[in-house]
């Protein structure tokens, strides 16, 4: 696939960032795994793809998310936060708030819901990224900034609401191999041309144990009878696995203590992460809005992701003693969340001339990135909603019909 070109200035951020990693596989005896490769990638302070200055997000950057596709997703959202504010206390705590939208969105609409926040707490590890924040928020949303206040670690103890869209897909994950039953490491070394190329190494305990239980919990038909599937995958299995995701989970959840945890992402139950036939599992890169599977490609000015394992997400959640609350795809718990009654409200011009115009021009859009959300074939299935909580009464109105707990 042929990929556009960055600009000078971005290629000198990009070859500092190679140097950087370069210099650390070597001091490391020529190997690291791919989980401290992409956290440098994404997070090095000021030349990460997170961490750097270049534009991320929206239709000048290398994709889009759904806050930044229609504020009927920050809407919807704002629905289901406004049901738990009736149980909890009306703080939000939100993970990686990206361009500051959904917050902007999130702030209005709970506020006309009646239900207005009375902190909304920002986690952010890019100090670029919380500027920007703060500038989306001042213009959307002026009215309310003032209850906006930015972190920079963890709150101790949480009363409120957690949420994170596309937080999960951003956290690194090691890559494993398992060939002619044997299991791998699979990291990054230097070739000989200087190049970073995929280097494997034997596993460790630490990953061996947590493949085989991940591999062992999504045993299906495809693997057989195994008492160890680990070993029984079918010729060369490459895939990857989310510790630091889950650990997330775990700490969060720990830290929360009232209140729902909402995450959105694309990924599914392990069953069907780990079938046989996804052997290369799902690591890829996004760059000017294309996908590829090179995550070598200019260090610093992609963005590196991988699928969530969502069942390794609830026991993570169960693990910190937190409830299920549900699990379902984006397009079932928007419509549960009222974007459909949304889309019918939508004014159409009464009649013709240049303003009626500019308001048709402006549903047809709403209607198209509500199909975006909502599209089996794009977001709608691939995306999935998961929310936990510790006392709260298992009601949730996201999940009200399509709940898939039962598939975790
Ligand atoms: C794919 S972006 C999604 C941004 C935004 N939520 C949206 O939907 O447009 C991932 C975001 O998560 C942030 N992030 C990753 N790990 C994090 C962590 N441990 N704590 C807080 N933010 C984190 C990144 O800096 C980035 O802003």
């Amino acid at each position: 696939m042929s990929l556009p070109s960055p600009d000078a200035q971005a290629l000198v951020l990009s070859r500092a960032l190679s140097q950087r990693i370069a210099e650390d596989i070597a001091q490391q005896g020529g190997w690291i795994g791919f989980d401290a490769f992409m956290h440098r990638v994404l997070y090095e302070p000021g030349l990460g793809y997170y961490a750097g200055p270049m534009r991320k997000f929206g239709a000048q950057g290398d994709f889009v998310t759904a806050p930044e596709l229609s504020p009927l997703f920050a809407q919807c959202l704002a629905v289901q936060v406004s049901q738990w504010f009736g149980q909890t206390e009306p703080v939000v705590v939100e993970f990686g708030a990206g361009s500051g939208r959904l917050a902007a969105g999130m702030l209005d609409a709970l506020h006309e819901l009646g239900t207005p926040v009375r902190s909304y707490l920002i986690v952010e590890v890019s100090a670029s990224l919380r500027e920007r924040q703060r500038e989306t928020i001042a213009q959307l949303a002026p009215d309310r900034i003032g209850v906006v206040q930015w972190l920079d670690a963890l709150p101790a103890q949480i009363d409120g609401v957690v949420i994170g869209n596309e937080l999960l897909d951003a956290m690194p994950v090691r890559v494993f191999e398992i060939d002619a039953g044997v299991l791998h490491e699979v990291g990054v070394s230097i070739a000989e041309d200087g190049s970073f190329a995929w280097a494997v190494r034997k596993a460790d305990r630490a990953l061996s144990e947590a493949v085989k239980d991940t591999l062992g919990e999504s045993l299906n038909d495809g693997f057989g009878e195994a008492t160890d599937p680990v070993f029984r995958m079918p010729g060369r299995y490459r895939s990857e696995i989310g510790l630091q995701g889950r650990a997330w989970v775990e700490t969060v959840g720990r830290a929360l203590h009232h209140g729902a945890i909402l995450l959105i992402d694309y990924g599914f139950s392990a069953r069907e992460y780990y079938h046989p036939q996804r052997d290369q599992g799902t690591l890829v890169a996004h760059f000017r809005h294309r996908v590829h599977t090179d995550p070598f490609y200019l260090p610093g000015l992609q963005d590196v992701t991988a699928h969530v394992d969502f069942s390794a997400i609830a026991r993570a959640g169960a693990a910190a003693g937190l409830d299920l609350l549900g699990y379902t795809s984006q397009s079932r718990w928007l419509i549960n969340c009222g974007l459909l009654d949304r889309l019918a409200a939508l004014t159409l011009p009464a009649q013709a001339g240049d303003p009626g115009v500019a308001v048709a021009i402006e549903a047809a859009r709403t209607v198209g990135a509500a199909q975006t959300l909502l599209s089996e074939a794009e977001m709608g299935e691939l995306f999935k909603v998961i929310a936990f909580g510790r006392g709260l009464t298992d009601d949730a109105l996201g999940f009200g019909r399509g709940d898939r707990r039962g598939t975790l």
